[in-house]
């Protein structure tokens, strides 16, 4: 089997990548070590920035989005029991992000995929990349028992924090870069209506909490928990309770309750390799960077990958060009970092920090509220916030 691009693993970032090289007319197969079923099973976050919209609309995959998805021209952050509002649109001329979970993104790519005849192969076993350090990289596979293979000029690692891709790499070529919080996020997802029709962001002395929401009539929402904590430890009678504490009283009182349909808990993680390309072999997405979800960045993230490699890809197909190919690692990383810095600040603080080193404790408490009242009372500040938050340009 030959193609132009392996690209391996069928989440967000494989499958942008495909269908906009499909369209492009670069063949491309995609390898998946699991089922469509299970890629389709997964639950992640749901706030896409503008950038992130206009590629799902470029790769033809756009339309339910913009039936179904909730535009938000701002968010609420909360705290000492005050709620203040991040007028999103206001502060960055006129900016806003969608809210639309990241499995129906993937489900909307899969169809299209599936409409425009795109090759995917589910349950690939062993995938390996080879030789991407010479002109002939491979990739080869088990499939139902058989040993498979597929020549390609490029390898796209598009598998995830945990894929095969960034472990292929010879330790001494890959430096990362690691930070994992002493906390995780216990998330459910309710059929009763949100409590707010926008996104609330709560700093508490509890620990943080974010009401989040999938549509009008169903609700995703967080509460900080420590690590060593399990679902079973968190009834939902126990989650209604703590994550009403953790807003204002007003709030929490106008909270609709209901039983949960999903329940899960995350914990949070920085993470940066570097480079982003080692011969012909490109890491995309969560496959080189974790974010922590305070802001919603992952997903954003990948989509600017993608953006760079395809339009790598296509200059060295159309125009014979490897600028974009040489330049594909030190242009997505520049955002990247932007993004861990983002992330990681908005996290620092939101969150309950126990006393590690000097940091958090009482002191880490009162450099919360400081940052917070300069943050809500000051145009620069809030435009700073409001301008990372919908995405800063590719
Ligand atoms: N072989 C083949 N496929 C693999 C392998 C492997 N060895 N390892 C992992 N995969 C597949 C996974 O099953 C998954 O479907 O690669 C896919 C990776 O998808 P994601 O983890 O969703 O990563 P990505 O497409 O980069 O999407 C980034 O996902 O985790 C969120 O917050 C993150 O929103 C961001 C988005
Ligand atoms: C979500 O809806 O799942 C979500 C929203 C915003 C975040 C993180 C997660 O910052």
């Amino acid at each position: 089997m030959r193609t132009q691009v392996a690209i391996i693993g069928s989440g967000p970032s494989g499958l942008l990548l495909g269908q906009l090289l499909n369209d492009a007319g670069i063949d491309n197969v995609i390898l998946e070590r699991s089922s469509q079923e299970h890629v389709l099973s997964r639950i992640r976050a749901g706030v896409l920035e503008e950038g992130m919209c206009a590629m799902l609309d470029e790769a033809g995959a756009g339309s339910r989005m913009h039936a179904e998805g909730l535009p938000h021209d701002g968010f609420d952050l909360t705290f000492d029991g005050k709620r203040h509002r991040i007028d999103l649109h206001g502060l960055t001329g006129g900016k806003r992000v969608m809210v639309y979970g990241q499995t129906e993104v993937t489900r909307d790519l899969m169809d299209r995929r599936e409409a425009t005849g795109g090759k995917t192969i589910y349950e690939a076993a062993e995938v390996t990349p080879g030789d991407f350090d010479g002109p002939k990289p491979f990739v080869t596979w088990v499939e139902n028992g058989v040993a498979r293979r597929i020549d390609c000029d490029f390898i796209a690692g598009c598998d995830g924090f945990h894929g095969v891709s960034r472990k292929s790499v010879p330790e001494g070529a890959i430096q990362t870069f690691e930070r994992v919080y002493p906390f995780g996020w216990l998330g459910i997802i309710a059929d009763v209506p949100p409590v707010s029709h926008e996104l609330i962001y709560a700093n508490h002395t509890r620990g943080f909490a974010l009401c989040s929401m999938r549509s009008t009539t169903r609700s995703r929402y967080y509460v900080q928990c420590p690590l060593t904590d399990t679902v079973e430890d968190w009834s939902d009678a126990r989650f209604w309770d703590e994550i009403r504490r953790r807003l204002p009283a007003h709030v929490g009182e106008a909270m609709a309750i209901g039983p949960s349909v999903e329940k899960s808990l995350a914990p949070l993680r920085s993470f940066v390799a570097e480079p982003m390309r080692f011969g012909r072999l490109f890491l995309v997405g969560d496959a080189a960077h974790i974010v922590p979800p305070t802001g919603a960045k992952g997903l954003n993230l990948a989509a600017s990958d993608v953006r760079y490699l395809f339009d790598a890809l296509r200059e060295h197909y159309d125009e014979k060009s490897a600028a974009g190919i040489d330049h594909y690692s030190q242009r997505a990383l520049a955002r990247v970092w932007k993004a861990e810095r983002f992330s990681w600040w908005m996290t620092s603080l939101m969150h309950l920090f126990p006393e590690i080193g000097g940091f958090g404790g009482a002191f880490g408490q009162k450099m919360q509220e400081a940052e917070l009242d300069y943050l809500v009372q000051s145009r620069a500040a809030s435009t700073a916030l409001a301008e990372n938050y919908v995405g800063l340009p590719y």
